[in-house]
């Protein structure tokens, strides 16, 4: 365990210091980008405005001959656009593959200085983290860059979900963590086939009262590791984040499981389809009942000490808290998007 003081130091001669307040940032959708495909990358332009977060995929669900194209044109995709305030990620290969070390080697020289996150797939512990810092402190020092690249990690294998405590905590580096429900099914021999979403065979039934007819109640299969990830990333000052879901044909679907995963905590999901874009910014962005609620709460607590009675229901510094959360999100999500703004009166 390093001391405290040397925890914020930089890891290299050079390097620019960790953050330590991680920077603002609206984070409800993380837009999953194959960057070896031309004609996606064209549309980048197009998407900056409509998302909060570009990433370029290196990893899964690139082909192996793809994989050098991927790299090259996220450079190209990188150099080409001005992301203003829209976050600009990419999802590197991992870190036992053949392609980590070039993938970093090239991107950081090349764009690192516009790289806001680095997403780190199938971390186990914090020794993958301490590997990937160090390495990242070596290049940013070399390229003479003046802002940390974050990392943010996958959750995504047995192990990785064991160590979550001590991934969160592993460096001043840490942005954050999403469940990889795909490569976490596969690690824990679930057997399932879905990526991300309920299972209907995941149910409890109701009693047996006699009658041919029980009722199964479908339960969410991601609700343990969920709470165990906000709980690892909020008591470390991360951001927890839902996965993908990969059944573009039923939205209901992704919107309830993105719905779960935002009431336990969760800021944002990633969106692979244009389809998930709408759905993310839906959920990602609070009620505006809620929030008119919890506006309510704020003023007439204005110290949040004490106890007040709202349209009959108790509140005191603790759900003034609460409101607090709701009311810090939405100021966030308004200072981005003026529709919404309009609709919470902020
Ligand atoms: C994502 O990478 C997953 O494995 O679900
Ligand atoms: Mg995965």
């Amino acid at each position: 365990m390093k001391s405290p003081r040397a925890f914020y130091q930089p890891l290299a001669i050079g390097a620019p210091a960790p953050f330590r307040e991680p920077p603002v940032a609206l984070e409800r959708m993380i837009h999953f980008v194959p960057p070896h495909i031309e004609k996606l990358r064209a549309k980048v332009p197009g998407l900056i405005s409509q998302v909060d977060v570009i990433l370029g995929n290196l990893e899964d669900a690139i082909p192996a001959d793809a994989k050098v194209d991927a790299r090259r044109g996220f450079i190209q995709l990188a150099k080409d656009n001005d992301f203003g305030e829209t976050g600009l990620w990419t999802r590197v290969n991992c870190l036992n593959s053949p392609w980590f070390l070039e993938d970093l080697l090239e991107i950081v020289p090349a764009v690192g200085d516009k790289l806001d996150v680095l997403m780190l797939p199938k971390v186990e512990g914090p020794w993958d983290i301490h590997y990937a810092d160090q390495l990242l402190a070596q290049l940013e020092a070399q390229a003479g860059l003046s802002r940390p690249i974050q990392i943010h990690a996958i959750l995504e294998t047995a192990e990785g979900v064991k160590n979550v405590e001590a991934i969160a905590a592993a460096s001043p580096r840490m942005h954050g963590m999403s469940l990889g429900p795909a490569d976490l099914a596969a690690s824990r021999g679930m057997k399932t086939t879905r990526v991300g979403g309920g299972h209907p065979d995941y149910a409890v039934l109701s009693d047996a009262d006699g009658t041919e007819t029980r009722t199964a109640y479908q339960q969410d299969l991601w609700h343990y590791t969920i709470a165990k990830m906000v709980d690892a990333c909020l008591s470390y000052g991360l951001k927890p984040f839902y996965g993908p879901f990969g059944d573009f044909s039923d939205p209901g679907a992704c919107e309830s499981q993105f719905r779960n995963a935002f009431l336990m905590g969760c800021l944002g999901a990633w969106s692979l389809h244009p389809s998930q874009i709408e759905i993310a910014k839906t959920v990602f962005s609070p009620d505006p009942a809620e929030v008119a609620f919890a506006l309510k709460i704020l003023d007439a607590m204005p110290d949040g000490t004490g106890a007040v009675m709202i349209d009959g229901k108790m509140q005191d510094d603790a759900t003034w808290k609460q409101a607090k959360v709701i009311v810090d999100l939405a100021r966030l999500v308004a200072a981005k998007d003026p529709a919404r703004a309009e609709v919470y009166g902020l």
